[in-house]
């Protein structure tokens, strides 16, 4: 079952989850949880939904929940950490989503930067990290977190080739054991943080590493080659011209072949 009580059930014991905000259908976890945040809603609070109607990933795109078949959350984290180190978050939830998938689907997963969880080469997860600050200092992220489990979005709702945990794993995965796996892994990793070894395992789990990419980025369109990806999570792409250029944002997809 995928309700409420189930669910408080399954996170009892665990650090994150509480309160638990579940609904039936929602517009976007993510907006509810900052809308609880702003409130002043503790770290740790948890909104998941069953289905999101106007679910939505980075750079504006639509991200599609249906009823029963993906999981949806957003969890509320008030860390004490500067404004500049807000992409471990993002690491954060892109490692515990692998680990957790793993897990419990027993699928080989690996993240393209900034942090699509992919299996086979196609993405099964995405996160959105949405953050509030206070200054210089970190006031609270909103981490969300939308994996397909038994739904793949259609083509023409995607920009990346995309798939889900059950077509990949060839088994049945309950979204209630993959939510309180995945917690557990953002708590093992939370007290990381500020440490070096988050940055090496998230950065351990990339692809596309040295294959000719496009990245669209806020500044336009680049094509080159990553080389590697610096502790702030950007990424460095060698450009055609030979220049190295850190790319802080962005979405990064395979060259077609010309
Ligand atoms: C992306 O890959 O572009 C990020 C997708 C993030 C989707 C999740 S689903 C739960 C949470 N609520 C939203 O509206 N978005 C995130």
């Amino acid at each position: 079952m995928f309700d409420s009580d189930s669910l408080a059930r399954a996170l009892a014991g665990l650090r994150f989850g509480r309160p638990l905000h579940f609904f039936p259908q929602i517009g976007s976890t993510n907006d509810e949880a900052k809308r609880l945040a702003d409130s002043g809603a503790p770290e740790g609070t948890l909104v998941v939904a069953d289905e999101q109607t106007t679910g939505r990933g980075r750079a504006a795109r639509r991200w599609i929940t249906p009823r029963g078949a993906a999981l949806a959350l957003s969890l509320i984290l008030r860390p004490d950490i500067a404004a500049a180190h807000a992409p471990r978050l993002t690491m954060l939830a892109g490692l515990a989503g692998c680990e957790a998938i793993e897990q419990v689907a027993g699928a080989h997963t690996q993240l393209k930067w900034p942090n699509d969880v992919l299996i086979g080469g196609k993405k099964t997860g995405g996160i959105l990290v949405e953050a509030a600050l206070e200054g210089e200092r970190l006031k609270y992220a909103v981490v969300g977190i939308g994996i397909n489990v038994s739904c793949t979005p259609p083509p023409a709702e995607v920009d990346f080739p995309a798939t889900s945990l059950e077509a990949e794993s060839g088994r049945a995965v309950d979204r209630v054991t993959l939510l309180r796996t995945l917690l557990g892994h953002i708590e093992e990793h939370y007290t990381e943080l500020s440490e070096n070894g988050l940055f090496r395992e998230w950065r351990a789990r990339l692809t596309l590493m040295d294959a000719p990419v496009v990245v669209r980025a806020p500044e336009g369109e680049l094509r080159g080659q990553p080389v590697d990806v610096d502790p702030d999570g950007a990424l460095r792409l060698r450009l055609e011209s030979g220049e190295v250029r850190r790319v802080l944002a962005g979405d990064m997809r395979l060259r077609p072949a010309s």
